[in-house]
């Protein structure tokens, strides 16, 4: 057993695929520069989880790795470290998943297997999202740009500038990502639901993205999936008015604006991906009506040992 084990797990954006994944349509996914830390020490007595956000996730998180792993893993102090927002579509709860998993691998020494620790977050995602895609942990895990299908992962490379999107921040969605995706299911299942073409539309444009992520056209034409996609996610009912308003101002300015996550209605809908062929005009703006807002790389490292 070693001394000190510290892994990190990397937040993610959702470029397009957002709900309609759950439903089996493509994904376009991405890794983001902001992380999450998990550090496990031996500790004296029992198990100790130091967390600024509440900790339930990361004691199931450990409970389920336990029973993997069939061994008796006590006396522990787990340290947890996020760079990731929770509930704004930053993939937070698949960071902790994937990194507690992680580190808990490298305490006890077993074999660093990328693919197993994702089946075991993503077990451990279910029960903070009852029905997730995979789409999160599997893109944090293994890092990178990313279409997901279906539990596939096609890894992608791509001649997109990527300085041309920022995040800025819509507010804290209320709702869970597990009640958004509830929502959706609900009137997906309703008589007469239109729910199936839009998620059908969403999917078309994905694909359409995956392409554009691979040979880039032109900025209109980027500009137009990323409005379309948004307009998509309103009518499917998971962008609150915040968010819309902050969208159409974007718009306003030159840009494209989509949620990047489970969205929320109440308040906040979580960071909105931006796009801009002039950035600096997304970032004046954003000063001028002091939104906040972060600069982002895409593509980062998946799980990482850290020691
Ligand atoms: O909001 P987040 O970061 O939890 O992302 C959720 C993405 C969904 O497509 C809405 C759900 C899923 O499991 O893929």
């Amino acid at each position: 057993m070693v001394k000190k084990s510290l892994v990190s797990a990397p937040g993610k954006i959702i470029i397009s695929g957002e709900h309609s994944v759950v439903y089996g349509q493509p994904a376009l996914l991405s890794a983001i520069n902001k992380r999450l830390y998990v550090q496990i020490e031996e500790n004296n007595q029992g198990v100790r989880i130091m967390a600024d956000e509440p900790t339930e996730l990361a004691e199931y998180a450990l409970e389920k790795t336990r029973e993997f792993l069939g061994e008796r893993i006590n006396h522990l102090k787990i340290k947890i470290k996020s760079e990731v927002p929770v509930n704004r579509g930053l993939g937070s709860s698949a960071a902790l998943s994937v990194a507690m998993v992680g580190a808990l691998f490298r305490w006890v020494g077993r074999e660093w297997n990328k693919s197993l620790i994702n089946q075991l977050a993503l077990t451990i995602e279910k029960k903070q999202h009852q029905n997730p895609s995979g789409g999160d942990n599997s893109v944090s895990c293994f890092g990178g740009l990313m279409a997901f299908q279906q539990g596939k992962i096609r890894r992608l490379k791509t001649k997109f500038d990527f300085q041309k999107f920022i995040l800025i921040d819509s507010g804290q969605a209320i709702e869970s990502t597990g009640e958004m995706v509830a929502g959706v299911g609900r009137k997906f299942q309703a008589p007469n639901s239109k729910t199936q073409k839009i998620l059908d539309e969403l999917g078309k444009i994905t694909l359409r993205f995956i392409e554009e992520f691979k040979d880039p056209r032109h900025f209109d034409y980027s500009k137009c999936l990323i409005s379309k996609n948004q307009r998509l996610l309103e009518k499917l009912g998971v962008v609150g008015k915040k968010a819309q308003r902050l969208v159409r101002l974007i718009e306003e300015q030159g840009g494209a604006a989509k949620i990047c996550g489970a969205g929320g209605v109440k308040e906040g809908s979580g960071v909105l991906l931006c796009y801009h062929q002039n950035p600096k005009i997304l970032l004046d703006f954003t000063q001028k009506e002091q939104i906040p807002y972060f600069k982002l790389k895409l593509g980062e490292e998946g799980l990482r040992d850290e020691n």
